[in-house]
């Protein structure tokens, strides 16, 4: 009996299989287990084969940015060495090593069209097109983002996104790379943490030059340009689909969920919910629902009245939705009552004892965003491109080991609810760690790790850290998902 339904079984999921392969003319994907990087934080090499400067090489080499975060200037030109073949080959042995089957990593600009809109970079393209199949021969599925922070500083200069033509100038680019890679690449990322990059990072160096706008114009005032980066986001979906390569395009944003400081206390938990709105409905809701929320309209219509999406920019950011959803998970906005929603106070806010570099560890509300995408977004399809932790002090050699248990546990907690979401139906594809290996943290520098790889930044040494062995049996165990 058993057996007559274990048949039963497999010759349903044949049948499956062989819809999908002559249907939709693809194989089911597997779950994707892998590790994320992004060009700038681990490239290096910042002036080969014809490298442009790109605005994070002016930020950290020119503007010191890291002094005002860590009192002390570090910049990525050399960062982890990844753009070397030697030293990424056995980076990728590495990942085949840790049973992974999909590398997420980011393309820059700035090697592409070093001047940001003229020649194209033969050299760059020939680098990246090595690389891809590299990754391809070690087993991995490469996941490109196209677009990771970080662009040509000519373009900067122009305004960035505060100049409308950065649209044309974003598609000319992505159009270079799909036309390049689309035939090996199957998964492509248009932009990555459009939150982070306008309302975070800007809103941060924006304190730090000029504080002539009052705070709250000047964080609605970032609205124009993540609405800007949005249409690119729709133009690049629409080409890649007039390609017609056989893959998919996504979009990745950073998921914070509104948590009330006290969920007992009514001012908390109002303004947890406004926090959700201005982090994740901002972009959610146009992506999925054609319309930005109307707590988020009625307050840009207070702090920039400028601001008038037209009806067709937004009917077209929904009619090219993303065949995929990149989300990245670190914690939840913990919010105060008193804390403006239009700031970056809940970053402040961590009730745990022992702190993380990322935010406080509530691994269950990464299963509550899994099931609200499910229920408010139409369930799409969703791969968590980043998630991970790190904690001051747990990254030490000793005895030529890192041994990181709060990482671990943090990785196995996520995992856990993150599985629980998809048992009971939310549609996730895969789960990327935040990052393979220590590398440059942004306005952080070297001073916070994240990796499962511990790097020497002194003599590019690799160690993989425990975490990196308990993945490896966390993959083992969920092979087959
Ligand atoms: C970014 C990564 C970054 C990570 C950890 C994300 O916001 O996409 O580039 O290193 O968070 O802070």
């Amino acid at each position: 009996m058993f057996n007559k339904m274990k048949q039963r079984k497999i010759s349903l999921s044949f049948l499956l299989l062989l819809t999908n392969i002559l249907v939709f003319g693809q194989k089911k994907q597997p779950f994707y287990w892998g590790v994320a990087t992004a060009a700038y934080q681990v490239e290096g090499a910042y002036q080969t084969d014809g490298k442009g400067e790109s605005k994070w090489d002016f930020l950290t080499n020119k503007v010191g940015i890291t002094q005002f975060t860590i009192g002390e200037k570090q910049t990525g030109n050399v960062a982890i060495n990844m753009y070397d073949r030697t030293q990424y080959l056995k980076d990728l042995a590495l990942l085949k090593q840790l049973g992974a089957n999909a590398y997420r990593f980011s393309l820059d600009w700035s090697r592409i069209i070093p001047d940001g809109t003229g020649a194209v970079n033969e050299k760059a393209l020939a680098h990246y097109d090595q690389l891809i199949d590299d990754v391809l021969a070690a087993g991995l599925e490469p996941f490109v983002t196209i677009y990771h922070f970080d662009y040509p500083v000519v373009l900067m200069q122009k305004g960035g996104w505060g100049n409308p033509a950065m649209i044309d100038w974003y598609m000319n680019y992505a159009s270079v790379v799909m036309k390049r890679f689309g035939k090996k690449v199957k998964h492509f990322i248009t932009f990555n943490e459009p939150y982070i990059e306008f309302f975070l990072v800007e809103n941060m160096l924006h304190e730090q030059e000029n504080k002539h706008i009052p705070p709250k114009e000047y964080y609605m005032s970032q609205m124009q340009k993540a609405h800007r980066q949005l249409i690119a986001n729709a133009k690049a979906i629409e080409l890649y689909h007039s390609l017609h390569l056989k893959g998919q395009i996504g979009i990745v944003l950073n998921v914070n969920p509104g948590a009330a400081w006290n969920a007992n206390n009514a001012a908390d938990v109002k303004a947890a919910n406004f926090q959700d709105i201005l982090i994740n409905g901002l972009f959610l809701d146009p992506l999925y629902k054609g319309k930005y929320p109307q707590m988020a309209m009625d307050s840009l219509a207070k702090y920039n009245p400028s601001f008038q999406p037209s009806a067709s920019d937004l009917a077209f950011i929904a009619h090219n939705k993303p065949d995929f959803l990149g989300i990245n998970f670190y914690a939840p906005a913990v919010v105060k009552g008193e804390d403006s929603a239009m700031s970056l106070k809940w970053l402040d806010n961590n009730p745990d004892a022992v702190k993380s570099n990322v935010g406080p560890v509530m691994p269950e509300y990464l299963y509550k965003m899994l099931i609200r995408l499910k229920k408010d977004y139409g369930n799409p399809t969703v791969y968590i491109t980043e998630n991970g932790t790190g904690f001051a002090g747990e990254d030490v050699v000793k005895d030529g080991k890192i041994n990181d248990p709060l990482r671990i546990d943090y990785i196995q907690r996520h995992v856990t609810w993150a599985l629980k979401a998809k048992k009971e139906g939310a549609n996730l594809g895969g789960y990327m760690v935040w990052s393979g290996w220590d590398n440059f943290e942004w306005v952080s520098g070297y001073t916070k790790r994240l990796g499962l790889i511990y790097v020497d930044y002194k003599t590019q040494e690799r160690i993989p850290k425990q975490s990196f062995y308990e993945y490896k049996q966390l993959i083992k165990k969920h092979k087959g998902l």
